[in-house]
């Protein structure tokens, strides 16, 4: 089976990261990420500079990655004010963000769930009008930091919100990377009644080590998109205690040995990887073969 794999690292890997990062830095790994030959590559965030400084340089960030023809890049859009930017700096794909919990979603996007969704309504619209797809993001989709676990029922309510609305595609987010196989595969049991599985991407933080373990349940459920960050980077500002997602070496390692047709090349994804944590100054998730892991 063809497998798409979406790279969030420039974009959920770095938005947490401490330090302020150079734009160049950012370009540079954007560009070597384009090298291993990604379908899609979320690249930053058209959010509020002062919610997320880390990605206040979106726009010169797009204007300066070498953009590879067959992959489309894409951006976080939460609100018309967003698409604006967002369409300035010609963005391939919008990503609009909820969740499946309230709480988390206000002290994420300062709205209700139902308030997110309707600023929504103009972004589908003005991406559509420009020809670009939306891909709409379900946080909190198995465990919420502030309300513990969350129902199976609330992730579909608002799954089946988002396709009303016409996005094209859901992504279901373990935030806060708790989830384990029996909890993926029960969430998508329900989910499949009610969207394709062609429509549905996991995107799958480790805090407790699954996350593999749960990007393989889902394949086995016939899902064929997942979010990854090279290196295992990221976490959510405003979800304490998140972790890392899922590092595409290893979602890259794990599908192509269970057959699946996987197109980013996983020694290009790992220099990618060594040139990100040459720039940060640390060893990130050790990617085997990578020159800065250990062997073995
Ligand atoms: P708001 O807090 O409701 O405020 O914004 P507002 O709309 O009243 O605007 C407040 C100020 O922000 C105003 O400026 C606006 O102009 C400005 P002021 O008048 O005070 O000078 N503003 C903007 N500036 C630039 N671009 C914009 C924009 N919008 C407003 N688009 C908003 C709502 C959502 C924008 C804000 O709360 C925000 O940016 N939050 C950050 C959300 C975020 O980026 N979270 C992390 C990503 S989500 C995630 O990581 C989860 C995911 O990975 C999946 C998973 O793991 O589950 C996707
Ligand atoms: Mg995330």
């Amino acid at each position: 089976m063809r497998v798409k794999v979406t790279e969030v690292g420039p974009r959920d890997g770095l938005q947490n990261e401490a330090k302020t990062i150079p734009t160049d830095v950012k370009v540079r790994f954007v560009d070597a990420l384009s090298e291993a030959g990604y379908e899609e590559i979320e690249v930053s965030a058209f959010v509020s500079p002062d919610r997320v400084p880390q990605l206040a340089d979106a726009e010169e960030v797009f204007a300066r990655i070498r953009r590879r023809e067959g992959t489309l890049y894409s951006a976080l859009v939460p609100n018309e004010r967003g698409l604006e930017r967002a369409l300035r700096a010609r963005i391939g794909k919008a990503a609009v963000f909820t969740a499946a919990s309230e709480t988390f979603n206000r002290k994420n996007v300062n709205a209700s769930i139902a308030e997110s969704i309707e600023r929504f309504k103009p972004v589908v619209e003005g991406a559509r009008g420009a020809s670009i797809p939306v891909r709409g993001y379900v946080s909190t989709a198995f465990w919420c930091p502030y309300e513990g676990k969350i129902a199976p029922e609330a992730v579909v309510d608002v799954v089946k919100r988002l396709t009303d609305l016409g996005v094209d595609e859901i992504s279901i987010g373990d935030t806060i990377g708790k989830a384990v196989p029996a909890d993926v595969m029960t969430l998508l049991d329900r989910l499949l009644d009610h969207v394709d599985q062609d429509r549905l991407a996991m995107h799958f933080h480790d805090t407790y080590g699954t996350a593999i373990a749960n990007v393989l349940a889902s394949y086995e459920r016939g899902i064929s998109t997942f979010d990854s960050s090279a290196g295992g980077v990221g976490g959510c500002p405003f979800a304490p205690g998140a972790s890392g997602n899922v590092a595409t070496e290893d979602v890259i390692w794990a599908l192509t040995q269970s057959g699946a047709d996987v197109a980013p090349d996983l020694g290009r994804v790992r220099a990618a990887t060594d040139l990100l944590g040459s720039a940060l100054g640390r060893s990130l998730h050790r990617a085997p073969g990578s020159t800065s892991a250990p062997p073995g």
